[in-house]
């Protein structure tokens, strides 16, 4: 994937020097709690997980234009839900020292873009934990349509069983907002 440049922030693939800023966010509880995965306790953890990112072709850093700096991740995987449809589900993740900027919606309009053209998708989902708020105006804020809530649908790390709210945006819908 080339660089997709925005105003804020740039898309590209992981490197291993991106590790400090990488442990900053991951490390955060205020971030992994609500994405849902267990925040980073050792940098060894940390730096396994960049590795595994630095050699993947779904996952992205996302970089603040201004500064260089790695402030998120953003990530294009294939849908679990949807069969025999190319359908990607779009996830991400912001060092909170950033939020409220409007990067992870510019994040997201990148991406989006570049998996509709580069990647012939049909179909693109969101989903986030039914109470994480942030997530539902990055959704919306994107033109992304709630589908619906799935009930007890998650076990999270730490053993609570929670709702997710999934959103959609197919190409139709996607031509038709532009
Ligand atoms: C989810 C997360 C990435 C959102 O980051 P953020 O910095 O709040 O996102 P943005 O600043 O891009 O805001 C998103 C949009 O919501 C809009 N918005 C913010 N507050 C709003 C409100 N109260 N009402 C309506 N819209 C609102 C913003 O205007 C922005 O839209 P715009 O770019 O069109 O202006 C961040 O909170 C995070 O990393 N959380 C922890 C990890 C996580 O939950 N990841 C998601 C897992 S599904």
């Amino acid at each position: 994937m080339p660089e997709l440049i925005g105003k804020k922030v740039i898309i590209r693939y992981f490197k291993l020097d991106d590790f400090k800023d990488f442990y900053e966010f991951s490390s955060d509880p205020r971030v992994g709690y609500t994405a849902g995965w267990k925040p980073h306790t050792d940098e060894n953890t940390s730096r396994r997980i960049l590795q595994a990112k630095v050699f993947s072709a779904q996952n992205f850093a996302i970089v603040e234009k201004a500064t260089g700096k790695v402030v998120g991740s953003i990530e294009l995987n294939p849908s679990h839900i949807r069969e025999r449809i190319k359908a990607f589900e779009i996830g991400f993740a912001l060092n909170p020292d950033y939020w409220g900027l409007g990067y992870a919606s510019e994040a997201t309009r990148l991406l989006t873009a570049y998996a509709f053209k580069e990647h012939n998708a049909l179909v693109l989902e969101m989903c986030h934990i039914a109470d994480n708020i942030q997530s539902e105006h990055v959704a919306r804020a994107c033109g992304f349509i709630y589908e619906g809530t799935l009930k007890a649908y998650k076990l999270m790390y730490d053993k609570r069983i929670v709702d997710v709210k999934l959103y959609r945006l197919t190409l139709e819908e996607y031509k038709r907002m532009k």
